[in-house]
């Protein structure tokens, strides 16, 4: 499976938003790069585990953010329930990815990629133009 690699269409125009969804690009790579090694069945779950962490992380920061900048409270509020709903769906396969067996893994890995950039480019970039005057910096220091 291709690398995810970042670029300029997918920033957010906030910096350390920019520096968490690379994060979360790395993580999902290193979760693909391990299945395509044959090392998926040994790493997949703390991988997975690495992921739902920081992407609790991420989807707060994110969140707080957005209700600095003033994004309007109803589409904040649809932005928290996707979180919600794709911290539940990392979790599900972080639960069931060894009954699925190894030959679920790469389609794990898919999905996984899929959702982020999906939720990049179409529901992250809507508050691009909200977060771009916002001092993010306060975000870095915790
Ligand atoms: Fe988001």
């Amino acid at each position: 499976m291709e690398k995810i690699v970042w670029s300029r269409a997918c920033s957010v125009q906030s910096g350390y938003l920019d520096h968490q969804h690379q994060k979360l690009m790395e993580i999902i790579n290193d979760f693909n790069q391990a299945v395509a090694r044959g090392e998926g069945m040994k790493l997949a779950y703390p991988i997975l585990n690495r992921l739902i962490q920081y992407a609790e992380k991420h989807f707060r920061d994110e969140e707080k953010l957005l209700e600095i900048a003033r994004y309007p409270p109803e589409q904040l509020h649809a932005h928290m329930q996707e979180h919600e709903k794709l911290t539940e769906e990392i979790f599900r396969h972080g639960e069931n990815w060894h009954s699925y067996g190894k030959e679920a893994l790469p389609e794990i890995g898919l999905f996984l990629k899929e959702w982020l950039m999906e939720h990049i480019l179409t529901s992250d970039m809507k508050y691009s133009k909200y977060v771009a005057n916002i001092d993010d910096t306060f975000l870095s220091v915790k």
